[in-house]
């Protein structure tokens, strides 16, 4: 009877855990979308994208389905949104296209697009600079009080321009405009990647594997044992 409760505990953990992480992928609560009233105009830059991309327009952001059960969101339009400061932008780092324009912008830091390595497209204020500088875009175009930075650059890439050196054992990756990323390579983890071996998440999720197995094991057990004696 013992041994029966130690083995159960761990599956009640998995599953309750499992119920989490399944909540939370279907619970999207973009804030960002809510931060000043209006959805995205039809006929706006990113309203046609959004509707060339079949996405579901949110309030001010376009969604997507990333997956069956998870929705990303893939544009944001905060025009004319009365904004003065840009930050809080987060949940929306993945999104290709940005509109920040008609809004009175006093200070907007390059961290606020840190992490956004798939924006294509960003309209900002006349007076507000690109994110990471002309340099991190292919085209900087500044038309009728709104520019317009296109082209994300890959700082990883950037031939003839200042080289980017990521630490031996790690690999570079784009991070957002003007930004990049030096990931470990596979074995390595630590301060600049010095330390071998695996990474623990992997022995974590090898147990979790061995609970929900030891789950499938006892409900296949005690169907049989019904089917039986039926
Ligand atoms: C997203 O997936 C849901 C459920 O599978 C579906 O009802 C919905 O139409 C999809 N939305 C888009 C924009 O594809
Ligand atoms: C901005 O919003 C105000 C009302 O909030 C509206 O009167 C004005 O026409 C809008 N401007 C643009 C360019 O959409
Ligand atoms: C803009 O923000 C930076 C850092 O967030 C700050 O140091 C600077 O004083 C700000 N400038 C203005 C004009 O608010
Ligand atoms: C960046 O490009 C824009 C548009 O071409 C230009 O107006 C601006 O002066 C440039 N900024 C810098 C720092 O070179
Ligand atoms: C690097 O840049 C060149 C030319 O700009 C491009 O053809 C190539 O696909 C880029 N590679 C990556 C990994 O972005």
């Amino acid at each position: 009877m013992k041994t029966g409760q130690d083995l159960l505990t761990p599956t009640w953990l998995v599953f309750i855990l499992s119920l989490c992480i399944y909540r939370s992928h279907q619970l999207v609560k973009p804030q960002v979308c809510k931060q000043c009233s209006g959805t995205v105009p039809k006929g706006s830059e990113v309203g046609k994208f959004c509707s060339s991309s079949s996405g579901r327009v949110v309030g001010r952001c376009c969604l997507a389905n990333e997956t069956s059960n998870h929705e990303r969101i893939i544009g944001l339009d905060l025009s004319n949104c009365s904004l003065t400061h840009v930050d809080n932008l987060q949940e929306a780092s993945d999104a290709l296209i940005i509109d920040l324009s008609s809004n009175a912008i006093i200070n907007m830091s390059d961290s606020a697009f840190q992490g956004f390595s798939q924006l294509r497209q960003l309209f900002l204020p006349a007076d507000i600079a690109c994110p990471g500088g002309n340099s991190s875009w292919d085209k900087v175009k500044t038309n009728e009080g709104i520019r317009l930075c296109e082209g994300q650059r890959n700082m990883c890439n950037q031939s003839g321009k200042m080289p980017v050196h990521c630490p031996e054992y790690s690999h570079c990756a784009a991070y957002g405009p003007g930004f990049f990323q030096c990931s470990c390579a596979d074995d390595y983890h630590g301060y600049k990647c010095l330390r071998e071996g695996e990474f623990p998440a992997l022995w974590v999720f090898g147990l979790l594997g061995a609970s929900t197995l030891v789950l499938s094991l006892l409900l296949w057990l005690t169907q049989r044992r019904k089917a039986k004696s039926l």
